[in-house]
């Protein structure tokens, strides 16, 4: 790595220290002495920590290395994912206790769903699904809204041993005929469609899109079409082929002896992108996984099963929907809140109407949200009553120290211990965080590994870098929930993540560790700048504007310059109430970022935009931004939520740079 002295530097000003009360400390969860049971004996832990779910038949062995990269955790143990989510809570008397309440997007659409009708409804859909041909080992892609039988279709395919791939409901045809293809799935579970901003939207012609697709290359790989019947709309039927869900399910008995299977038992694919166009399949297997995702929900949410309530705002049809919406929650026998719509309908106050309604306790939502909130303004959440909340979490990206200190005062009354939460689709579960009982956090530093996990900061060699400096994240030591392999291709597994340096898992994130050795997690690797030698992150830059009071959002990236390498040049939005922020924003911008980092970080081009383009899962993308900066033609925009915001910066970068 080149000099970073500078940026480095501008880490060690945030002063600020985040507690938790001596009431949450005295009561938590996950203690201090967790950090050091761990690291006396981290498979003995680990071991601990399987033992939240319920085995038919023991492992003899904690963790099979032998063949890295390829691992096997809880060797010859066997366990049934959904009798872990569902039944065993059941049988333990908790059938009466509300899995779900479900709010769906038209204001008076909802239910609260038990844990003894959830088993009845996966029991169902298990034998539905049987019936249609579906056997241990065969894929099940599930193309749904955020409505409760996505939640059922999961667990009824865990329960077959039939690994499922839950797709987006927002990706096209296109991205579910590939990933159909990949994973090679016989049955497609879908809806007519879901609700989306006040308008019933649809998904079944996507789906006889995407069968199109399928058949022209591999003839005869769908078999059946399982329909949902959510909006009512009219949908295409093919007779030989779709199947309503309310007829085959709804009928089906709701007696299923489930069998046990493998603890390396594949439990599921999730598709995320990679460097290279195609997407890679994330293998998640039986055990481990969901050793990793209960351990973690119930320790880094400090979960009370008997009295919180616990709402995860992610979608299904990502990792944090799988790991902290389904199967970390069931695990633990939580009681969750799933929420069908956008945060803006028909208010935007509907996310804090839902916390004061149904008194959630505890909050898991995006960086790109809180932000969202934040340009809105304090009028909208100070209009509920959210004293309920005790915990809040954050994931997905950095989250800068405006965001996290506004989130924690605005939203959690100043009360709440903020947990910045990193982790990957591949990781399956949380790796750094702090400790809510514990740690006393700094606003946009995930802090710690968590107990179990191993992570460090190395150098170009992979040697560890000391306090005080920048480098790549690793992990050391394989943990449970980690990727088996990418579905039907070791190769590009061990070439993607475990080549760069001997031993080690490269996460391709870029951190720092401060002089306390606390990480700060600084972003993808390729969103790193490297400015007349010195290295700069984009996260950083942004993380400054958004300190300017008149900046609701920033994405930086870097264009190619000929005479410093790279450039920085930023997309700013501004907040409502800065107007057009005035004649000279783009100079007065320019100087708080060199007083915030350094005149080195001074971005050369500042662009005010209306929208900044993200994809469906908030993720902005900086390889557009890019192409706008350098003047190219603009890419592929097929993944943007809204194809249209490019023209609309491309209209704002022509007028005000
Ligand atoms: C990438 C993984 C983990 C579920 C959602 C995203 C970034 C994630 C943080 C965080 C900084 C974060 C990383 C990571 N990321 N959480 N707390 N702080 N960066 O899953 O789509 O697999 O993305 O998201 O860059 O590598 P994903």
């Amino acid at each position: 790595m080149s000099d970073n002295t500078e940026t480095l530097a501008n880490l060690g000003t945030e002063e600020r220290r985040f507690a938790p009360s001596a009431d949450f400390a005295a009561n938590a969860n996950l203690t201090a002495e967790a950090y050091e049971e761990a690291a006396a004996d981290r498979l003995a832990f680990w071991e601990k920590q399987a033992d939240r779910l319920s085995w038919e038949t023991r492992w003899t062995q904690a963790l099979d290395w032998s063949n890295p990269p390829f691992a096997k955790w809880f060797v010859g143990g066997k366990l049934n994912a959904a009798y872990n989510c569902v039944d065993r809570h059941v049988e333990d008397g908790a059938g009466d206790k509300v899995a779900f309440h479900w709010v769906g997007e038209p204001e008076d659409d909802t239910r609260d769903i038990t844990y003894a009708q959830l088993k009845d409804e996966v029991c169902q859909a298990a034998n539905a699904l049987a019936e249609l041909g579906v056997g241990t080992g065969d894929r099940v892609a599930i193309y749904l809204p955020m409505i409760p039988e996505a939640v059922v279709a999961m667990l009824a395919c865990a329960r077959l041993g039939a690994p499922h791939t839950v797709v987006f409901g927002g990706f096209s045809a296109e991205a579910l005929s590939s990933r159909v293809l990949d994973c090679g799935a016989k049955v497609i579970i879908t809806a007519d469609g879901g609700y989306r901003r006040g308008a019933a939207s649809a998904l079944k012609p996507a789906v006889d899109e995407a069968v199109t697709k399928v058949e022209a290359e591999q003839p005869g790989l769908v078999e059946k079409v399982l329909v949902v019947r959510r909006t009512g709309q009219d949908v295409a039927w093919d007779e030989s082929r779709d199947v309503w869900w309310h007829e085959s399910v709804g009928n089906a008995s709701t007696e299923h002896a489930c069998e046990f299977f493998d603890a390396e038992h594949p439990l599921y694919v999730m598709y995320t992108s990679g460097t290279t166009g195609k997407p890679k399949g994330i293998l998640h297997t039986t055990g481990g996984y969901l050793t990793g995702a209960a351990y973690t929900h119930w320790g880094i949410f400090d979960l009370k099963p008997n009295s919180d309530v616990y709402w995860c705002t992610a979608d299904i049809g990502w990792v944090t929907g799988h790991s902290y919406m389904v199967y970390g929650p069931l695990a633990n026998q939580a009681t969750s809140v799933m929420y069908e719509g956008t945060p803006d309908s028909p208010h935007k106050g509907r996310w804090w109407e839902i916390v004061q309604k149904y008194g959630v306790t505890i909050f898991y939502t995006a960086p790109t949200a809180i932000r969202t909130f934040m340009k809105w303004g304090d009028e909208i959440p100070n209009k509920f009553d959210m004293s309920s909340l005790r915990l809040l979490g954050s994931v997905g990206e950095p989250i800068n120290p405006e965001a996290y200190v506004w989130y924690r005062e605005t939203i959690g009354g100043g009360r709440t211990p903020v947990v910045d939460t990193w982790w990957q689709t591949e990781t399956g579960a949380i790796m750094i965080s702090p400790l809510p009982g514990v740690t006393h956090a700094k606003p946009g530093s995930a802090m710690k590994a968590i107990p179990g996990i191993v992570a460090d900061v190395v150098n170009d060699e992979g040697q560890s870098v000391p306090d005080g400096s920048g480098g790549y994240l690793v992990i050391r030591e394989p943990w449970p929930s980690m990727l088996r392999t990418l579905w039907g291709d070791d190769e590009r597994f061990k070439e993607t993540y475990w080549s760069r340096w001997e031993g080690m898992y490269f996460a391709g994130d870029g951190a720092k560790k401060d002089v306390d050795g606390d990480v700060w997690v600084l972003g993808r690797v390729d969103d790193v700048m490297n400015v007349s030698g010195h290295r700069l992150s984009t996260t950083e830059i942004e993380s400054a504007l958004v300190s300017h009071p008149k900046v609701a959002e920033a994405a930086v990236v870097g264009a190619t310059d000929e005479m410093t390498g790279q450039a920085v040049c930023a997309f700013v939005i501004l907040r409502e109430s800065a107007g057009d922020g005035g004649a000279d924003i783009v100079q007065e911008l320019r100087d708080h970022v060199a007083k915030e980092i350094g005149a080195i970080a001074k971005p050369r081009q500042i662009m005010i935009v209306p929208e900044l383009p993200k994809t469906r899962s908030g993720k902005i993308m900086r390889r557009l931004l890019r192409d706008v900066a350098e003047n190219r033609e603009v890419g592929d925009v097929t993944t943007l939520a809204d194809s249209t915001v490019m023209d609309l910066i491309k209209e704002g970068a022509a007028t005000s740079t």
